[in-house]
């Protein structure tokens, strides 16, 4: 079996709904040999198959696998308490929720409604209507400071892609907090349409904020004193309260 072959293979099963560590453990080193070339051809093979862009979450995380390591590189360069390295760490925590999220959803759909399963549907909904704060001090302390230094395009996709995920965040709030009184079938079926799209969105927009326009930040904005400044202004705005490093 060729190397691309195996990765569609791996893939397919990742889409399927198993879990990343399951398919890893039989995947043995495997995806430490693949790179991002490797990954565009299966990608690529599986949509001439007729897959969905969307379907394509497996991909996803196995680039996030991959690229894990120069995340925390880059945050290993960084100050105790640095405004990125606290954003980076609160997107791992937002990104183990989407899996929680993701597995719940999964559950949901084969069985009935319990109070223990809303309350849990309502804990994963909180953390993540509880990253406001961590988009606002994106919005407001870093990304002025890159437009003004000529960096306009990705800050404005950032800003679309929070503003496209609140109205889903809030329609998952409210569904879990009715759960109980919305009938079954149209309770999974909003459940799976609202779940699908933030996972899907919400990984890749921290995806990119983690491989492009962070790294982008520390390279342009030098000046202690500016991401002093920044630190400030992200005080000012608050933490979430799964922050860590504050
Ligand atoms: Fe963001
Ligand atoms: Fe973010």
């Amino acid at each position: 079996m060729s190397k691309i072959e195996k990765l569609v293979g791996l893939l397919k099963r990742l889409n399927s709904g198993e879990k990343i560590e399951e398919v890893e453990k039989d995947a043995e080193n495997f995806l430490s040999q693949i790179n991002a070339t490797d990954l565009s051809i299966a990608e690529q093979q599986l949509m001439d198959n007729g897959m969905e862009a969307e379907d394509l979450r497996g991909l996803c995380v196995i680039h996030m696998q991959m690229l894990e390591g120069e995340v925390e590189k880059m945050t290993a360069e960084l100050e105790e308490g640095h405004p990125v390295a606290i954003m980076v760490q609160e997107h791992g925590v937002l990104l183990e929720t989407l899996e929680e999220l993701e597995s719940l959803n999964a559950t949901l759909q084969q069985n009935i409604l319990t109070p223990k399963l809303q309350s849990e549907l309502l804990r994963i909904v909180r953390i993540l209507t509880g990253a406001e704060l961590h988009h606002q001090r994106e919005e407001q302390a870093l990304f002025p400071i890159l437009e003004q230094r000529g960096i306009s395009g990705p800050p404005t996709v950032m800003r679309l892609e929070h503003e496209s995920l609140r109205p889903k965040k809030h329609g998952l709030e409210v569904l879990a907090t009715n759960a109980l009184e919305i009938e079954h079938e149209e309770f999974k079926k909003q459940l799976a349409e609202l779940s699908r799209y933030i996972i899907f969105n919400l990984r890749d927009h921290i995806f990119k904020e983690n491989h492009i326009l962070y790294p982008s930040a520390i390279e342009i904005i030098t000046e202690r004193e500016v991401w002093a400044k920044i630190s400030e202004q992200c005080d000012k705005i608050g933490y979430t309260p799964y922050t860590k490093g504050k």
